[in-house]
């Protein structure tokens, strides 16, 4: 490998939110956090360059939004997934979760349905709420250890108030990489009742080997016309706190009421540093992706294995895409209070609850794969002793 993701960074005293905030801290020590999603690797060396070199000029005035910024994205939606993208259907966020809030805003009014999927990342719950949106779910079906979408379920859930439905696809915490026929049945209804699809794709470019992406608004000329697309660099090179991201909308009529509620709270432009890094990333970093997706893959197999044959009353879910192990703790036959204190008190390893994803994730836990293998290893061997003795 040419990019050493063995390495042990220590991310103590750096005001992490995973290792400085985690949900024990000042109570257990040597926690091995495993929750939020960023990683333990730093950023490729041509993004940390691009960054410091701009730092290092030394005047961060007012800077419009470089032609390279939308070819770097555009070459690299061509390169990575053949989706040809033109830069006046591209408009920069300073994060996904806010373009996700965005498009609430944008697209629904008060009292408006939005559909989700649960167990899914909770902040999308949140924007719609928050904004005065009625939350729709339609949870995934999960029949013999396998998920997938519910689309007579879909179906029920459209009443005449419901407007939109946001789409995690790759689906965290689940892991699943949406087949395109999973995708056209789902956009089929999404036509049908003229429900507006917010694809949040930030997880697109961490797909395993053997599975393909297939970006929402590649299914068809229809469908691209009725898709809102979130991506961002900052899960695939570690870059969340620069808070560069983008929505790509190719209908000109959502383009424009996207871009006003943007506008409404005065975001014209990115950072600088974020701008910098995310032309980088996506114009240097394909080959650093490549082999992390094999580091990753390689720690997802690693636990895999490790629970078939240390603690199989675990069920592990098919890990296509993402960093996020799922795991299914409801065989061990305990409560979920007694499998929280073993493993925060126990096993001293802080993964995030997946009931917090909403419905169908009671008894479930996430665990965050990007990190050294070393790490991944001390953390399943303390897990087993925790419930083995
Ligand atoms: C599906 C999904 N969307 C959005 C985000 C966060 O996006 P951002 O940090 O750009 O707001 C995450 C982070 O875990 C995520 O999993």
């Amino acid at each position: 490998m040419k990019y050493d993701f063995d390495k042990l960074i220590d991310r103590a005293g750096t005001d992490s939110v995973k290792w400085d905030h985690h949900q024990m801290k000042g109570e257990v020590e040597e926690m091995i956090p495993m929750s939020i999603a960023d990683m333990d690797f730093k950023a490729p060396d041509s993004v940390i360059e691009a960054i410091t070199e701009r730092a290092g000029h030394g005047i961060f005035g007012y800077t419009v939004v470089p032609e390279g910024y939308y070819s770097s994205l555009s070459k690299w939606l061509l390169r990575r997934w053949g989706w040809e993208v033109r830069k006046e259907w591209i408009r920069p966020a300073p994060g996904v979760v806010p373009a996700l809030a965005f498009a609430v805003q944008a697209f629904t009014g008060p009292g408006d349905g939005v559909i989700i999927q649960p167990p899914v990342y909770h902040p999308f719950r949140a924007v719609i709420a928050d904004n005065g949106r009625v939350v729709v779910n339609n949870p995934l079906k999960y029949e013999g250890g396998a998920y997938s979408m519910d689309l007579e379920g879909l179906k029920r859930v459209i009443d005449g108030r419901t407007k939109m439905i946001i789409v995690s696809s790759p689906h965290n915490p689940v892991g699943r990489v949406w087949q395109k026929a999973e995708l056209k049945g789902l956009t089929d209804v999404c036509l049908e009742n003229g429900i507006i699809v917010i694809s949040d794709e930030i997880h697109a470019d961490l797909v395993m080997p053997g599975f393909t992406h297939t970006p929402t608004a590649t299914l068809s000329d229809e469908v691209s016309m009725i898709t809102v697309t979130c991506t961002s660099p900052s899960k695939t090179f570690n870059l969340a706190e620069l808070h560069a991201a983008n929505a790509i909308i190719r209908d000109h009529g959502l383009y424009e009421k996207f871009d006003l509620a943007l506008s409404k709270a005065g975001l014209k432009r990115p950072n600088v540093l974020g701008m910098a890094a995310l032309e980088a990333a996506y114009s240097k970093g394909g080959e650093w992706v490549d082999e992390l997706i094999r580091y990753i893959n390689g720690n997802y197999l690693f636990m895999k294995d490790f629970f078939r044959e240390g603690l199989p009353e675990v069920g592990v879910s098919e890990m296509e895409g993402t960093y996020l192990g799922w795991l299914d703790f409801r065989g061990l036959g305990l409560p979920e209070a007694a499998v929280d204190e073993r493993l925060l008190l126990k096993a001293r390893v802080d993964m995030t609850p997946g009931r917090i994803f909403g419905p169908g994730g009671e008894g479930f836990y996430r665990m965050n794969l990007a990190c050294p293998k070393k790490v991944l290893g001390e953390a399943l061997g303390r897990i087993r002793v925790a419930f083995r003795g």
